[in-house]
């Protein structure tokens, strides 16, 4: 297993890293207590707030200083409309994600609830996510390395723990001052992903073909819907802008229809190799049963040739931060991204 830069936290969160979901969880302000004796000890009380980072459908995230171990923090807040037992179920399905630990995955760190809230803290990633650093489109050596890392994140998830991400999109890849790019928010828990109360409506949809149309099976969902969206979200990272605007689909119903109904959008080919288009091109098959696992893709030549190149990774997320920092301004208002509307 890698060792987390944060394993401070880690080891504050609960030292055996497994937590024990025998007794009965009591929720709390304060964090979730078990007969065992065990429990999350991270608390708002012990969170000094930084800054907003970002708005997103069910809530705010802010940047957190965790006073008793000294880490700035991510904190996640999801509005949820529930009962007890559905927080309950909620807390236990959160366990996975103290085994969700690789390269290729933010750390996750705790979470408790107050009121009608489940917050949610994670490491903190300084660059932030994708959707961030694109503005001039991102150069194909550096698309090659973040789709490694995307696309071993995601063989991560469905190996290791068999989970579907669910939600592969720019906003859902994070990237570090170091240039590590990590996977977040993935679908880990049913009920919450049931709960969740919309604050704030996205209006493009990375959803595959066959989730619009109904026909991925009795879950809505399989790993192949996940290789979709990671194409959409390879075309946006390299051309800046979401792949169905490119095409002239402004809104969200033209784009849904033109999932549906139109021929899947590509790399611009004047400026990317033969081999990125090949690679966006598999994942954007229709036919969900033609789409690549991710061993496949990890074998195609693309992939090949960005896991054996170097790149300074590092050096180029500092540069696309400090852009983002320079078109975002001074202001401390959230940023919230070109591509969502409030309700
Ligand atoms: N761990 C983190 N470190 C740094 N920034 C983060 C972190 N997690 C989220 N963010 C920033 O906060 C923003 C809001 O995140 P959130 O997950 O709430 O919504 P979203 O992914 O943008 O959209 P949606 O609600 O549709 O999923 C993200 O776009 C991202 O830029
Ligand atoms: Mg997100």
């Amino acid at each position: 297993m890698p060792v987390s830069p944060y394993v401070s936290v880690r080891d504050f969160v609960d030292p055996t890293g497994n937590l024990s979901f025998e007794g009965k969880a009591v929720i709390s302000a304060n964090g979730v207590d078990f007969s065992s004796g065990k429990s999350y000890k991270i608390s708002m009380s012990q969170m000094c707030v930084l800054e907003v980072l970002g708005l997103g459908q069910y809530g705010v995230v802010h940047k957190v200083f965790h006073r008793p171990t000294r880490v700035i923090m991510a904190l996640k807040e999801i509005r949820l409309e529930l009962n007890k037992r559905a927080l309950q179920q909620i807390i236990m399905e959160l366990d996975v994600l103290h085994k969700a630990r690789s390269p290729y995955i933010v750390d996750f760190y705790g979470a408790f609830f107050i009121e009608s809230c489940v917050y949610y803290s994670m490491e903190f990633m300084e660059c932030g996510s994708l959707d961030r650093l694109y503005p001039a489109g991102i150069p194909e050596a550096v698309l090659g390395k973040i789709t490694l890392s995307v696309v071993k994140g995601l063989q991560f998830l469905k190996d290791k723990l068999n989970i579907i991400h669910r939600d592969v999109k720019p906003t859902n890849v994070l990237v570090n001052k170091k240039g590590e790019v990590k996977l977040c928010d993935f679908g880990v828990s049913g009920e919450l992903n049931q709960s969740l109360a919309k604050t704030h409506v996205g209006c493009q949809s990375y959803m595959a073909p066959e989730r619009i149309i109904g026909t991925a099976g009795p879950e809505g969902y399989t790993i192949q819907s996940d290789v979709w969206s990671l194409g959409l979200t390879i075309i946006e990272a390299a051309t800046g802008r979401f792949p169905y605007e490119n095409i002239g689909f402004t809104n969200v119903f033209d784009q849904i229809n033109a999932i549906v109904n139109g021929d899947p959008p590509k790399l611009p080919s004047s400026r990317y190799s033969e081999a990125a288009c090949d690679f966006v091109n598999c994942c954007l098959n229709k036919d969900s049963n033609s789409r690549p696992n991710y061993q496949k893709l990890l074998e195609h030549p693309w992939l090949v040739e960005a896991e054996a190149s170097t790149v300074d990774m590092e050096d180029w997320a500092s540069r696309a931060h400090a852009l983002f920092l320079a078109r975002k301004g001074p202001s401390s208002s959230p940023y919230v991204p070109h591509t969502s509307t409030r309700r």
